[in-house]
């Protein structure tokens, strides 16, 4: 069923909105923080990636938090993305984010508050009742400086189901357009995930009012996954962050989330607005502007994302890159498949790269004597680089001509 959204508008069933919070909950990882500079040109490049909503920092926490909220606010004070701003239940918080939100076009204060009964008692030190009143006293507020308001229910996957719903549901009465679920340390299993969602949505009145939101961490390696779980759920926005930086483990990728939603379109089929052959440049940005590369593993972005050693798997990327890549490498922004030669690479992997370098004329002797060389060589360096292999053969053509 369609809804109707302040920032958005109507909205189809299938749409999945792209929240990103790289410039916040990615920024609270120890040794990521961000100059204001640095938050407005990964703005830029968010905005150009497709995201629908930058939450731009948490306006209280500091001077210069307040101050990157504005500085982005302005630069979007005609048109772009949905600019957030975190604040925790307090009149203080959702004044200072609605002050530092002011110069946005489309504006988002996020209200967010624990529900789990172990936060409620040892961190919040606040009743049930307690926190149902702060929900609905904050969410009224909120509502009176911007149209479009978030409520988190933080911890809300370890919190009581029954008193999640009563939570849910005061902040949907007090005006609240989109409803984040966190799996904040990130314990769910997808099937957790997913029932959370199916639950609130058949359970809480004007559920069908407001835009379910998941945000999970990735502390068991889950995040994702559990992405995908809320999805099928019914959780029609996702939080996420670019090289799925964050708190701990980080968060969900968006990069990782955007790729299996394209990739998998069969049985994911859902619409959204990032141009994934952006992905690249703007994971290499982050990575530029904070000083830490992504893994070589890393899905989608990591360099080895679409590098192929293996004899067996070179051949067949030689053939058809289908056999195996599930996506293209320009799909994402990489330029090609990148075939990296080593102890397991093969014959026509060797061939290949010498026809690449210029040597596509070097006779069948040759060829065989050079590739006796390299492999005597790739067991003893772990990566043969395009130099080693024009030495070796530059050193072939020599000797043949002795
Ligand atoms: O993980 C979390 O619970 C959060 C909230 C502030 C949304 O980051
Ligand atoms: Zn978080």
């Amino acid at each position: 069923m369609a809804i109707t959204h302040p920032s958005f508008g109507t909205l189809d069933d299938n749409r999945i909105i792209f929240f990103d919070t790289t410039l916040r909950d990615g920024e609270q990882s120890p040794g990521f923080s961000m100059n204001i500079e640095e938050k407005l040109r990964m703005a830029e490049a968010l905005t150009d990636l497709g995201v629908d909503v930058i939450e731009a920092g948490f306006a209280i926490a500091s001077p210069g938090d307040f101050e990157s909220v504005q500085e982005i606010a302005k630069r979007f004070a005609k048109d772009g993305p949905v600019i957030a701003s975190l604040s925790r239940a307090a009149a203080a918080d959702i004044l200072r984010s609605a002050e530092a939100l002011k110069p946005a076009a489309r504006k988002r204060i996020h209200i967010v508050l624990a529900t789990s009964d172990l936060h409620m008692r040892v961190k919040l030190r606040m009743s049930r009742e307690e926190v149902l009143e702060a929900v609905t006293g904050s969410v009224t507020l909120g509502r009176q400086h911007s149209d479009d308001v978030e409520w988190s229910a933080e911890d809300g996957s370890r919190s009581d189901p029954d008193f999640l719903c009563r939570c849910v549901e005061a902040a949907i009465k007090a005006g609240a357009t989109t409803i984040n679920i966190p799996d904040t340390v990130g314990y769910s299993m997808p099937e957790d995930m997913e029932r959370i969602f199916t639950d609130l949505r058949s359970r809480v009145p004007g559920a069908d009012t407001v835009i379910f939101s998941a945000h999970n961490h990735n502390d068991l390696g889950m995040a994702v996954a559990n992405t995908i779980a809320a999805i099928r759920g019914g959780a029609r926005q996702i939080e996420s962050t670019i090289n799925g930086i964050g708190e701990r483990a980080g968060n969900a990728s968006l990069e990782e989330v955007a790729m299996a939603l394209r990739t998998r379109r069969d049985v994911l089929p859902f619409a959204n607005t990032i141009q994934t052959p952006k992905i690249l440049r703007t994971s290499k940005l982050l990575a530029t502007i904070t000083g830490f590369d992504v893994q070589p593993n890393k899905a989608i972005v990591g360099r080895n994302a679409f590098a192929h050693e293996s004899g067996i798997h070179q051949d067949g990327v030689l053939k058809d890159a289908s056999t195996y890549e599930i996506m293209t490498p320009e799909s994402v922004g990489w330029s090609n498949s990148s075939l990296v030669l080593g102890k397991h690479s093969g014959r026509a992997a060797f061939r290949d790269k010498l026809r690449s370098l210029g040597y596509g004329e070097i006779g069948d002797n040759q060829l065989n004597d050079a590739f006796r060389r390299f492999k005597d060589l790739a067991d003893r360096k772990k990566v043969v680089y395009d130099e080693d292999v024009a030495a070796l053969v530059d050193d072939e053509v020599v000797r043949g001509h002795d």
